[in-house]
């Protein structure tokens, strides 16, 4: 059996402010992906933003950089966001895992992305709460299944239920906003031509209607 991990509930700072929640998961030991990764890569952005994008956890790059979204990934992300009048300097983006986890290749010892457990999303879980009752968004957007499955829990799926407008609540905290899921960035890298293209259009298509849902917050 493998033991029990502890999850990130005991470096929380309660009511802690991005900039204390930010500083406490440098040191977060809530599950293994601490030990090889360079560093916990937290949430950047508006603390006030309205909108709060969630990716899935730091790449190659955002784990050498400290940032998220902050190779390829993040520049389809720009392009889409730009591509639907969306400024991302006024949202706050982060990941539902902080610490990048990967393999080696066999050949070149390049470090391939891996996906996260369930248990190690439910580990990091606290610190995504923490950031969203600190920021009180009007709405989330969840990029891709990791993060929508983090906030919705491991029913939902992606597929079938982007660009559909729910309510999300946390229990615990004063969150109590709209949410919306699309696909994640490197879905759309992976593709090609035409392929790509319609990824592409569907992804803004649904950030226009993250940019609507918000209007109609106000
Ligand atoms: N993919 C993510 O989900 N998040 C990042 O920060 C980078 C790549
Ligand atoms: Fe802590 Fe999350 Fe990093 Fe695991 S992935 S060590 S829970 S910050």
């Amino acid at each position: 059996m493998t033991p029990r991990q502890p999850g990130a509930e005991a470096w929380v700072p309660e009511g802690g402010d991005i900039d204390r929640l930010r500083e406490a998961a440098r040191t977060c030991e809530g599950c293994e992906l601490y030990r090889e990764a360079t560093q916990t890569v937290f949430g950047e952005g508006d603390e006030h933003a309205r909108v709060v994008l969630v990716g899935e956890q730091p790449g190659d790059v955002e784990d050498r950089e400290g940032e998220p979204f902050a190779g390829p990934s993040g520049r389809l992300l720009d392009q889409a966001l730009e591509e639907a009048g969306i400024d991302r300097s006024r949202l706050y983006v982060t990941n539902a895992v902080k610490h990048f986890k990967f393999e080696r290749a066999e050949r070149g010892g390049r470090r391939l992305h891996k996906k996260p457990a369930r248990s190690e999303v439910v580990a990091c879980h606290p610190w995504l709460r923490a950031e969203l009752d600190a920021i009180r968004p009007a709405l989330v957007v969840a990029l891709g299944a990791t993060a929508a499955q983090s906030l919705m829990g491991p029913a939902f799926r992606v597929s079938t239920q982007r660009g559909e407008v729910y309510d999300l609540e946390l229990e615990g905290t004063e969150v109590q906003c709209a949410f919306l899921a699309t696909v994640h960035p490197s879905a759309v890298i992976r593709l090609h031509g035409d392929d790509r293209a319609e990824a592409l259009a569907r992804l803004v298509d649904d950030l226009r209607k993250a940019a609507e849902t918000v209007e109609a917050a106000h």
